[in-house]
């Protein structure tokens, strides 16, 4: 888990990129602290406001240089509509980096990246640093229509194994973006598949890299209320390594987690063998 700092960090630069607005924020002390799948809780309408649940949003960027963090933030309802309307110059209390981040390798490796519109902003930073490693990298990063896509220039900058689809075809491959994930995977000799997006797309890519004899790791968007382990809001139903079934918390057990060992299809019920489910009322 994360050693996360509560700052109010100050907007440096908002640009359009697509359908998103990319927000730079100087973070003293949280950039250094930063590993690829961590993300930021922001609070949103000031002291006074009824939104009381901070909002959730994946580090894109860190730089421990110049003491700044990134994120790439789409308008969906109140929360985000106040939280862009911050110039540059305001400040933004951010409580960040917040999770348990991707399992960083070791050693050179292959690694097949898998996004859903800006799901993609969490995965950069790992590929970097696998491709650094003296690893391979590839990239599927689909979304709903061309604007909808974030990184495709950031991707092919890294490597040349880059897919793009589109669901209505107006860039790339039409269809989802696991529509040519079996052949990507053993195209470039994947040996683990990293992915975020919703969460019908992490279940369909940990489907396949298992069959495909790959790993896969999920970076999940599981409602949160707290953000930091206190309220049970985030929970899913995840297998542990002594084989028994238990409820762990998204926002800091994950958001990270081995594709393989979440219940996806259990995922919003409490399935009865779960550990503690008859003192939830389950028989
Ligand atoms: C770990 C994590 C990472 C995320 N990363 C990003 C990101 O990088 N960029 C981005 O644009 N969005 C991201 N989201 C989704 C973002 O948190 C929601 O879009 C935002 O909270 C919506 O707030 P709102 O008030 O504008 O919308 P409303 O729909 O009015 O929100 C009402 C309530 O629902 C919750 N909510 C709504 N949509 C979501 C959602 N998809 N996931 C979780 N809670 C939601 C809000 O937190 C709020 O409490 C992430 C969510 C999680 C959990
Ligand atoms: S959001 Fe409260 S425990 Fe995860």
């Amino acid at each position: 888990m994360a050693h996360p700092l509560q700052i109010r960090a100050e907007v440096l630069a908002v640009q359009s990129v697509g359908a998103y607005q990319q927000v730079l924020l100087r973070a003293p002390g949280v950039a250094a602290r930063v590993r690829p799948g961590h993300f930021a809780a922001l609070a949103v309408g000031g002291e006074d406001s009824s939104m009381l649940r901070r909002r959730a949003f994946w580090i894109h960027r860190a730089d421990p240089a110049v003491e700044t963090v990134s994120l790439v933030i789409v308008e969906r309802g109140r929360g985000t509509r106040e939280l862009l309307r911050t110039r540059v110059g305001g400040t933004v209390d951010l409580v960040a980096p917040l999770g348990t981040a991707f399992p960083q390798p070791a050693g050179p490796m292959t690694a097949l990246f898998v996004a859903d519109g800006y799901g993609s902003a969490p995965l950069f930073a790992l590929a970097e640093l696998i491709a650094a490693q003296g690893g391979a990298v590839g990239f599927i990063l689909g979304a709903a229509t061309a604007e909808h896509l974030f990184g495709v220039d950031a991707a092919r900058a890294l490597t040349a194994d880059v897919l793009v689809t589109t669901d209505d075809g107006s860039a790339g491959i039409k269809g989802r973006a696991t529509l040519p994930l079996a052949e990507a995977i053993k195209a470039i000799g994947a040996e683990a598949v990293y992915s975020c997006g919703p969460r019908e797309m992490l279940q369909a890519v940990t489907a396949v890299a298992t069959a495909e004899g790959a790993r896969s790791f999920c970076a999940v968007e599981q409602g949160m209320a707290c953000g930091v382990g206190a309220c049970m809001s985030c929970v899913l139903p995840v297998v542990g390594e002594d084989g028994i079934s238990r409820f762990v918390r998204s926002c800091v057990d994950g958001p990270c987690f081995d594709g393989a060992r979440v219940r996806w299809t259990d995922v919003g019920t409490i399935p009865t063998d779960l550990d503690g489910a008859a003192a939830m009322g389950v028989h």
